[in-house]
């Protein structure tokens, strides 16, 4: 039995294969090492796994059919797929629009013709969504039964296409596959295009942080053990008979923005130097998960606050970074 996780290189893929070697599963990686950040990072979080017995990697591009599909054959025991590959990032959408589509769209494609072919092999198929398919709702907190018709960003677009064409191959060639809606996902190894990176950074630099919606923005800031913790146990219990189920993974506490950067000046013993500016379209105001649904069915609960957190990642980052 093993587990194929895609971007595993990746902030979450690499604490998810993590957890699935611990625990002795046989985990096979793929990763293309997209420059959207410095693969260095990227480099430096598979090292570990390359080390570690169970550990085989692929270097390719999901929406590679041949490669994809290939797996099927080369790896005879494949039994789940935790599909976390993906062109991240709601700003860059507006910036090169194709990569989006081409991994996130084209990349889903492939993944299920994978999961097709594989058939009654296949236990489970995960795939991350993200909380940007709520868009411009305004109903919070966001619940998996609310629609989702508003997207504000191309990236939000193509998270929501990737649920809809699961549901469809789920109707028409019977998996067993579940969606999970990730909320602004934080911790050691983390994104450097996200808001905890770019705030821990300016901070220790003096320079200035840009807050849109003039700081009048709440996030669901997630702690990546919780996530990882939450992404296992959905894997763990697969729907019994086919069926796409959507799940929302955050921390459920929509936390203010302010609130958290002074948690970073504590953390880094520094003060911020902040500039409100106006919204940015594609950027949501305001993000809360009602998890409600993934505690009764999961049985998971996020346990860490931003209060125990920031310190966490701002350590990590100051050994990372060498400050
Ligand atoms: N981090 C968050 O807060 C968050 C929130 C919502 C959803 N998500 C989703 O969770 C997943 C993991 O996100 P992350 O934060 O770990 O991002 P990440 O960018 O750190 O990881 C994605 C990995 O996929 C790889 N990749 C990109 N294009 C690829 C391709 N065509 N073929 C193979 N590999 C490719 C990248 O090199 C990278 O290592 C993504 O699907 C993302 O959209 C993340």
């Amino acid at each position: 039995m093993s587990v194929l996780v895609t971007g595993v290189a990746g902030f979450i893929g690499s604490h998810v294969a993590r957890a699935l070697l611990a625990r002795g599963e046989a985990v096979i990686g793929v990763d293309n090492f997209s420059e959207y950040y410095d693969p260095v990072l990227k480099f430096a979080r598979l090292k570990p796994l390359r080390e570690t017995k169970g550990f085989s990697f692929l270097e390719a591009d999901v929406a590679d059919r041949e490669a994809m599909l290939g797996l099927a054959e080369r790896h005879g025991d494949l039994d789940r797929i935790v599909h976390l590959a993906a062109q991240p990032g709601v700003r860059h959408s507006k910036v090169d629009p194709y990569i989006y589509v081409q991994t996130n769209v084209m990349g889903q494609l492939v993944m299920l013709e994978l999961a097709r072919k594989l058939g009654s092999r296949l236990q489970h198929l995960v795939y991350a969504s993200s909380s940007s398919v709520y868009g411009a709702n305004r109903k919070l907190p966001f619940a998996v039964g609310d629609a989702v018709d508003h997207p504000v960003s191309l990236y939000a677009a193509t998270k929501r296409a990737d649920e809809l064409m699961v549901e469809a191959y789920v109707h028409q060639h019977g998996l067993k596959a579940t969606g999970l809606r990730y909320f602004t996902v934080y911790g050691p190894w983390g994104r450097p295009d996200m808001s905890p990176w770019i705030f821990a950074k300016a901070i220790h630099e003096g320079r200035t942080i840009d807050l849109y919606h003039l700081g009048f923005i709440k996030r669901d800031f997630s702690y990546i053990d919780d996530i990882v913790a939450g992404t296992l146990a959905v894997l763990d219990q697969p729907p019994p008979a086919p069926a796409h189920r959507l799940c929302n993974l955050g921390a459920s506490r929509s936390e203010d923005i302010v609130h958290v950067i002074s948690l970073f000046e504590k953390a880094l013993g520094r003060e911020a130097k902040v500039e409100l500016r106006p919204g940015e379209p594609g950027d949501m105001q305001e993000t809360a998960a009602d998890i409600s649904a993934t505690t009764r069915d999961f049985g998971w609960q996020p346990k860490v606050t931003v209060e125990e957190g920031v310190p966490l990642f701002v350590d990590w980052f100051k050994g990372y970074n060498r400050l």
